[in-house]
């Protein structure tokens, strides 16, 4: 059987980084690369090589992951990573998103990644590993990113008890949990909001995310947090009643919940 990663979202960002990392690991054959754009995936295959192998799946699409999964069954593999990356965020209040691009979010963030790995697990030998991308913003409820940290919560707490109810299967699952990273996804993010995030401190490369993530995930970690700054955010969440934890981020992002600037 041949031995596998799949990654999601791996054109672009911390995914692309989580691909290179994985290259340098002979015993993974293939690596079998998800996103929407097949040119962004074609220029991501050009400049890393011929291990990669592309699908282009819009993964908030549930038939798109079924789809997938038949193939998966169908395939003589073993999948030994599966990393769920691919995610995105609005900077904007619940009022400037309309219904269907409020579930969107939560179709890719959570519906993505709880189906991938429901339909990657049955692939998976002892010894395998699940890396699911959350964020920093898991830690607390985030005004004005509402729609994204409470995705990103799900997915942290998700991942964690997942991490023990895979225990006797020998697989484990990680949360990666990181500070603001110098990606696209800010492109998508900004759509303009006046009350929106615009101030991001303690910004890393995805490099240093990813490099962490696998470390943590060989050890069998079920969280991995990279920078003192995020362990300290992470710290503050766990012992500071969470209403102050949201004053001190709008205080931070300087938005006034009461102004009436829409
Ligand atoms: N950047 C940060 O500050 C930060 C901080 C904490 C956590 N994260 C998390 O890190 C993960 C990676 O994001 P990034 O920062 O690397 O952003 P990015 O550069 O925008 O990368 C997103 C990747 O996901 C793919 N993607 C987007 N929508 C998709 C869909 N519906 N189906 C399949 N693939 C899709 C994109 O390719 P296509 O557009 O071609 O589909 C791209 O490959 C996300 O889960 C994000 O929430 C980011």
């Amino acid at each position: 059987m041949k031995k596998i990663a799949i990654i999601t979202g791996a054109s672009t960002g911390l995914g692309r980084e989580f691909v290179k990392l994985i290259l340098e690991k002979k015993e993974i054959e293939e690596i079998w690369a998800i996103a929407r754009h097949q040119d962004k995936l074609d220029k991501l295959r050009r400049q890393l090589g011929n291990r990669i192998r592309t699908f282009s799946i819009d993964l908030s699409n549930r038939a798109r992951i079924e789809e997938f999964g038949v193939m998966l069954s169908e395939s003589d593999v073993e999948v030994r990573y599966l990393i769920n990356n691919a995610g995105y965020a609005k900077f904007c209040s619940y009022h400037d998103l309309n219904v269907a691009d409020s579930l969107n979010m939560i179709d890719l963030n959570i519906g993505g990644v709880v189906a991938m790995g429901l339909v990657c697990i049955p692939h998976m030998p002892s010894g395998s590993h699940i890396v699911n991308i959350a964020s920093q913003a898991a830690f607390q409820p985030l005004p004005y990113q509402n729609l994204y940290s409470s995705t990103k919560a799900f997915v942290r707490n998700y991942t964690r008890a997942l991490n023990v109810e895979l225990e006797d299967c020998g697989i484990t699952a990680t949360a990666v949990c990181p500070g603001w990273i110098k990606t696209h996804l800010y492109e998508r993010a900004n759509i303009g909001a006046a009350k929106a995030t615009k101030r991001f401190c303690g910004m890393t490369t995805p490099d240093k995310v990813a490099k962490k993530a696998m470390a943590d995930a060989d050890r069998g970690k079920d969280i991995s947090i990279y920078s003192l700054y995020v362990n300290f955010c992470h710290i503050g969440a766990k012992l500071l009643p969470q209403q102050l934890m949201m004053k001190l981020w709008l205080q931070q992002q300087h938005i006034d919940p009461h102004s009436n600037t829409k």
